[in-house]
């Protein structure tokens, strides 16, 4: 995992979205998996003004979003494919189609995540997955007990999820209980990952997902295992990390070529 600490959330997001530009540019037709919550904002944000300023376009990229709410329809203000749209599948040029999201409506639901799976194959794979984590260590919505194999099924949140999602809406009692997600095996598939953490109350499970023993107590750490993974965090999220100045270190003496501005 390669680990950087950039000053703030707006200067770690622009270095993600920096990264991301540079995959559609070297890529004719590149596939993205996207993440939602509110970790990835800054960089979505970024994203939107190189489309407008620079023109970076999206009308060839394809992209798989990471998990859904079950029984939440798509118009429903906290559904993820809302979300998505509203922060920037509608302010890009993608293709119409060219966005998935896992269907959280779906009558079969088994049916429905091996078709997920299928797309993606037949998408020609994932060339660059973006993540958060939560505040128990899950990516997407593998909660931990996760299998590090898993991959896109039903799966049910915990408490601490259900609490932590409740700020988008309004009570815990209005959070779906169960959602569909990509699985741990699923996002390992992918070809480079990049991580956003911000803010203190993320710490522990940056700490454990990145120094931690690899587990399914800490889904996160099954990243540890992944060959191109790079970790962008503001300077609270990082406060645990007890190789902290080494990460600094590496960071300030890359050569010119392995940097992205
Ligand atoms: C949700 C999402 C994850 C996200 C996590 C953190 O449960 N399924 O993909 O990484 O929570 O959310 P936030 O970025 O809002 O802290």
């Amino acid at each position: 995992m390669e680990v950087i600490i950039k000053s703030d959330k707006l200067e770690a997001g622009k270095l993600g979205a920096k990264i991301i530009a540079r995959l559609i540019r070297d890529k004719a037709k590149a596939v993205l998996g996207l993440a939602t919550g509110s970790t990835p904002l800054a960089l979505y944000k970024e994203l939107v003004r190189m489309h407008r300023e620079e023109s970076l376009s999206f009308k060839n990229v394809t992209t798989f979003n990471l998990d859904e709410y079950v029984g939440l329809d798509p118009s429903h203000p906290c559904s993820f494919y809302s979300e998505m749209h509203k922060n920037l599948f509608s302010q890009l040029d993608l293709a119409k189609g060219a966005s998935h999201l896992p269907d959280g409506m779906a009558q079969d639901l088994p049916a429905s995540c091996a078709a997920y799976e299928a797309a993606i194959k037949v998408a020609g794979g994932i060339d660059l997955q973006l993540l958060g984590i939560g505040h128990d260590g899950h990516l997407a919505f593998n909660e931990p007990g996760s299998s590090l194999a898993s991959r896109t099924r039903l799966k049910t949140l915990s408490q601490k999820t259900i609490k932590a999602n409740s700020r988008f809406f309004g009570s815990e009692d209005k959070v779906p209980r169960h959602v569909v997600t990509m699985g741990l095996g699923t996002i390992m598939e992918a070809r480079q990952c990049v991580l956003l953490a911000f803010g203190r109350d993320k710490a522990e499970a940056v700490r454990d997902m990145i120094e931690g023993p690899v587990s399914a107590s800490c889904p996160g750490s099954v990243l540890q295992f992944h060959e191109k993974t790079i970790v962008l965090l503001d300077p609270e999220a990082a406060g645990k990390l007890k190789r902290k100045q080494y990460y600094l270190d590496v960071y300030a003496g890359k050569p010119a070529w392995q940097l992205w501005d």
